[in-house]
């Protein structure tokens, strides 16, 4: 504090300058005490968070009921999940007229009251059958099938696009279609086309796993399914692989038999069950139609059953030029291909244009020759050959 020395000559003007820089110093502090009180409080604000949600994380788990009945006086019958039913007592928050028996809701772990309602649940492999995302499979990547996908589109897409004119004519539209035919014809490509070109909601599922998954369960996910389709409605819901479901059964001796059974009851009657006229199609394909019962088949379940056939020369050469219009052929002869392949499915010619592919390029070539096709022909129907279905099945 040299300063202060009271013989200093310059004493006034270092008095002024250092009270100066005291002032200033003053203010920096002052300031820098502001920003450190709004910075606590940012903290503590952050404690209080970080509490909050570790008290969150603490909070013991919610079970799940299902309402069986609204007693009077705030009282409800819940059965939890775990089994047996109770009479519990219901939050305040929630007004009592909101609670309908069947209702999903979430009760307290030890006391058991209903905390809140839940939204529907649908088991995952219905709601995820809806979610898969469109194909990008289009009708003109489909060879030789143009009749049946004029049928197709008139049972299908017709009724959801302009339901008045089967109003007008007077006639109930028809609720599906079925399709039926050998192996690698272009079933699954149809209803996948369809699901590219129409706006409803598309909704997926395939029989087998149906069954397979779920033993037990099918006639409920069955009744989720179509629940889940009038909910989504304008909707289209694809059966692919039917006959795991829906095939005729004599000797009902085992019970994962009459689970089948039961699940195909449940399909049947969902398909009696709802309007004509709604806006939600069936469709479905199997390749064994000649186990399907009956009853599945029968008028007014699905009203069109469309075959599809074994392509002919003509499908097959519009087939082969599907498949080759990405390959780089040289000297390539569809015709002939195509009068050389009687008998070969969809798939099979797809098989061909791939195995092609693979011989040009085992042989170093970037082109693909009538060569190449011709031993794709050979290696790919002479497989088929030994493996050849039954042909009465078709008959
Ligand atoms: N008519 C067709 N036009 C073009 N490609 C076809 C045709 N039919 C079949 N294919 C080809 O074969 C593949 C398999 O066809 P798809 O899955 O539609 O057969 P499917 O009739 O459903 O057989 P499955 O009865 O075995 O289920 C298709 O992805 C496509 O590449
Ligand atoms: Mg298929």
């Amino acid at each position: 504090m040299i300063w202060l020395a009271k013989d200093d000559v310059d004493e006034g003007i270092s008095y002024d300058i250092e009270k100066d820089e005291f002032v200033k110093q003053i203010k920096i502090l002052e300031s820098e005490k502001k920003y450190l009180e709004s910075e606590l409080k940012r903290l503590q604000y952050e404690v209080n968070e970080l509490k909050r949600e570790l008290n969150r994380m603490r909070a013991p788990p919610l079970l799940i009921g299902y309402v069986e009945d609204v007693l009077s006086e705030n009282k409800i019958v819940v059965r939890s999940s775990t089994g047996p039913s109770f009479v519990v007592s219901l939050s305040e928050h929630i007004p009592q007229e909101k609670i309908k028996p069947g209702m999903r809701v979430a009760l307290n772990k030890t006391t058991l009251a209903i905390i809140g309602a839940l939204p529907e649940s649908y088991d995952p492999s219905v709601s995820m059958a809806e979610i898969e995302e469109k194909p990008g499979v289009t009708y003109d990547e489909i060879g030789g099938l143009s009749q049946q996908l004029v049928e197709v589109r008139e049972t299908v897409e017709l009724p959801l696009l302009k339901p008045e004119i089967f109003r007008k004519v007077g006639i109930d539209p028809p609720k599906g279609v079925l399709l039926i035919g050998p192996p690698g014809t272009g079933k699954t490509l149809i209803a996948k086309a369809v699901a590219h070109h129409t706006n409803a909601t598309f909704i997926r599922v395939v029989g087998s796993e149906f069954v397979r998954k779920y033993i037990g369960e099918g006639a409920r996910l069955v009744r989720e399914l179509f629940q889940l389709a009038k909910e989504k409605a304008p909707s289209i819901i694809f059966i692919d692989e039917i006959d795991a479901i829906g095939s005729r059964r004599l000797d009902m001796s085992t019970s994962g038999d009459r689970e089948v059974q039961r699940t195909l009851m449940q399909l049947l009657a969902e398909m009696d069950g709802f309007n004509p006229l709604g806006n939600v199609k069936i469709m479905a394909a199997t390749n064994r139609p000649d186990i399907l019962d009956e009853a599945l088949i029968r008028p007014g379940r699905f009203d069109r059953i469309i075959e599809i056939p074994l392509p002919n020369r003509e499908g097959r050469l519009e087939i082969f030029r599907i498949h080759t219009q990405k390959m780089n052929i040289r000297d390539v002869n569809l015709e002939y291909l195509a009068n050389s392949t009687e008998g070969a499915s969809g798939a099979d010619i797809k098989a061909i244009t791939v195995e092609a592919g693979m011989f040009a390029i085992r042989d170093g070539r970037d082109y693909v020759s009538l060569y190449d096709f011709r031993k794709a022909i050979d290696k790919v129907l002479k497989n088929k050959n030994s493996n050849e279905p039954p042909q009465h099945m078709f008959m």
